[in-house]
């Protein structure tokens, strides 16, 4: 048996599958994550809770008290999907899925989400960019979670319905702990944070610019640049190793990395860390996919990967990640893979990758 030199030897996490493809890429990230509690000895205690649209049908709100309280009481939680298609085409539900997640992230204070963007060498052939501009790109994009136009207020229509409005506001102090977050990160990487604005438009974006001019002067050893958003979604595809560490308010934060996700080859591979004040949350930046919900095809791989973000980031366990980073490439090398990433040959079932891996980990 491995043992690891950590000191946390016990393991508590909250479980949320939510909606969707959700229980079924959970239920593989969770297989794995024994697998590694077996090999390193630690001791795994999880426990279950509602969240989305499966929440709101139990018990009518999407984020209930006891699932918050179970996060709350967890080292980390380890999220699957929510949405459901009955909501998405009925602008007028008073209660959506998608605010127990935003309920979620504001209640857990989880200001910084982490997706990391790299590519995997069996995989390059399948991103519709061309290889020699992806090969070897290895970027990180911070998403602020907890502002901007996705909490602002106000936010609905006038009374006639016929004029609607969000507010897009962020404060210093939000703009600030941020960006001193990407270049932590920055500086544990390769030096370079891209902040990434509309200040040519928008005033929340003149506030991100000016905080970062007087920021960037206290990391003397990291390069600042600054990049209009319509350039970045841009230069993501057209020169994606330019980049290191690239963070941006909410909204961006959410088109870019669903873009960013195709350089990786499939949106089911990107993982994610959302962090913040509270337990950390971990997730698939992919959705719900509710036409594949039951039907044994989704990737699990983006929810395994977000495990060994848990591993890494909640429990300081790099050796842990790293094993199941390990698992994931060679499972890839094997082409025991899922049909969104399969070539011509055989795509295997979501339980069959699942099973694979761990048992690459047990081994
Ligand atoms: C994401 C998702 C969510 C978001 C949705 C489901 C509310 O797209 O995590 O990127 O927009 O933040
Ligand atoms: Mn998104």
């Amino acid at each position: 048996m491995n043992k690891s030199k950590n000191s946390i030897k016990i393991l508590n996490i909250a479980v949320l599958p939510g909606d969707g493809i959700g229980p079924e890429i959970v239920e593989q990230a969770l297989n794995v994550t024994k697998a590694v509690c077996n090999k390193f000895g630690h001791e795994l205690k999880y426990e279950f809770a509602i969240v989305g649209a499966c929440a709101i049908d139990a018990v009518g709100e999407p984020y209930p008290k006891a699932t918050h309280d179970l996060c709350m009481k967890s080292d980390a939680v380890l999220f699957g999907a929510i949405g459901d298609p009955k909501y998405d085409n009925n602008p007028a539900a008073k209660v959506r899925p998608e605010q127990g997640l935003l309920k979620m992230r504001k209640d857990l204070g989880l200001y910084a989400n982490i997706r990391p963007v790299t590519t995997f060498p069996s995989l390059i052939h399948k991103s519709p960019l061309r290889a020699e501009l992806i090969d070897g790109a290895d970027f990180m994009c911070i998403r602020e979670l907890t502002g901007g136009m996705y909490f602002g207020r106000p936010q609905g229509r006038s009374e006639d319905g016929n004029t609607a409005y969000d507010t897009c506001v962020y404060t210093r102090e939000e703009v600030e702990r941020i960006l001193h977050l990407a270049y932590k990160y920055a500086g544990q990487r390769n030096k370079k944070v891209t902040i990434v604005d509309k200040a040519n438009v928008l005033a929340t974006s003149r506030l991100w610019r000016q905080i970062g001019q007087e920021i960037a002067p206290q990391y003397p050893e990291i390069e600042t640049e600054f990049m209009f958003v319509d350039n970045a979604a841009m230069r993501i595809i057209q020169w994606p190793k330019s980049f290191d560490v690239l963070v941006t308010e909410n909204l961006f934060g959410d088109i870019l990395t669903d873009e960013a996700s195709v350089i990786t080859g499939s949106l089911g591979m990107l993982p994610s860390a959302s962090v913040g004040i509270h337990t950390s949350v971990f997730e698939p930046i992919h959705g719900s996919y509710p036409q594949a919900t039951g039907k044994n095809i989704a990737n699990p791989l983006a929810t395994i990967l977000s495990a060994a973000l848990m591993f890494e980031y909640a429990f300081g366990m790099i050796e842990e990640g790293a094993l199941i980073r390990e698992a994931v490439t060679a499972s890839m090398d094997a082409k025991i893979v899922t049909e969104d990433i399969a070539d011509n040959e055989k795509a295997y079932s979501t339980t069959d990758v699942g099973e694979w891996i761990v048992n690459y980990i047990s081994k």
